[in-house]
């Protein structure tokens, strides 16, 4: 009944099972015996390179609250394709026998306690489009060489990673980058105007952004959410916002920008929220104030309720 590479997956479950320290549901209850394809939260499919032979092509324990470490033997799992533990207690790091995992195309290990330096054996990963790490205690440098990775979606946020934006950002194909709550530190770098073919989303709020908005952003005509909240951003909001045709969400809110808001701005066709709040800009254009909500609490706008008073501005 058992090919070798179910009986692999059933070393690297039981190997795992041992590594697992508290299971308050009992999510892992019923993995025992060899039949691994019926251990919850273990889904199995034809081999994509054999496809008489059955193997595990997904591991999914979101929301089963177990605490543990990931065994080095789980880089048995030579098939598996999507490998999700979002919300669990997983202490340590990525295995580096995780390398074997060459069609690993969604690893979401969001909202555990996985530590340590940025998991590098995702590099090895040829496979690999979704990468979340949100939600852990990593630290240390976040590696250029991840904006080289051809990845659809990139989730870095709150955790204490270290990360300036690289020249190489604009090399990343992700059609979303969220980089919020982290030690950020330097300049949107203008090469991110190179990466509109393909982004949707970026946020980078609270990252530690530094100096000014480059003109580029212009370019980003299918970005929809661009949130630039709470940081140390200075100057004018760039004219070429008004090119991005595609914008729902902005928010610039939190920063020291100053000048006159472009008019091109609230004139975008889909916006529904511009979020400027606590900066230094001194005029909003008419267009901006039908907008609703109006969130500019905080500038040095004549006229406008809620605003610095003249000694700050
Ligand atoms: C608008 O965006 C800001 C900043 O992201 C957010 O705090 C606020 O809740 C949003 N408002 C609405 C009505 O969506």
């Amino acid at each position: 009944l058992q090919n070798p590479r179910l009986f692999d997956a059933f070393l690297a479950f039981q190997s795992w099972k041992l590594a697992i320290t508290d299971d308050p549901k009992g999510f892992t209850s019923n993995w025992v015996g060899h039949d691994v394809c019926n251990y919850r939260g273990v889904y199995c499919a034809p081999a994509p390179d054999d496809p008489g032979v059955i193997t595990v092509a997904g591991v999914d324990l979101n929301h089963a609250d177990v605490a543990g470490v990931l065994p080095e033997e789980l880089g048995l799992l030579c098939d598996v394709a999507l490998f999700h533990l979002n919300s669990n207690r997983f202490q340590g790091s990525l295995p580096a026998e995780f390398c074997k995992l060459k069609l690993l195309f969604e690893l979401d290990l969001s909202n555990n306690l996985f530590c340590g330096g940025f998991p590098a054996v995702v590099f090895k990963l040829p496979s690999l489009k979704f990468l979340d790490l949100r939600f852990n205690k990593f630290v240390g440098d976040v590696p250029p060489e991840v904006f080289d990775l051809q990845l659809d979606a990139l989730f870095l946020n709150d955790n204490a990673f270290k990360l300036t934006l690289p020249p190489n950002l604009g090399n990343s194909p992700v059609s979303v980058l969220v980089a919020a709550n982290i030690f950020g530190f330097g300049i949107l770098p203008p090469a991110v105007g190179q990466m509109a073919e393909t982004l949707n989303e970026i946020v980078l709020l609270n990252s530690g952004l530094l100096g000014s908005l480059p003109d580029e952003i212009g370019q980003l005509t299918k970005l929809t959410v661009f949130d630039v909240g709470f940081n140390h951003l200075i100057g004018t909001l760039p004219e070429s916002i008004g090119k991005m045709v595609s914008l729902e969400q902005l928010n610039v809110a939190h920063n020291k920008l100053t000048g006159n808001i472009p008019e091109g701005i609230c004139l975008l066709p889909r916006l529904q929220n511009f979020t400027y709040s606590d900066n230094y800009f001194c005029s909003v254009p008419r267009s901006c104030q039908n907008l609703s909500p109006d969130d500019g609490d905080e500038n040095c706008i004549p006229c406008k309720a809620d605003q610095r008073s003249p000694l700050e501005c």
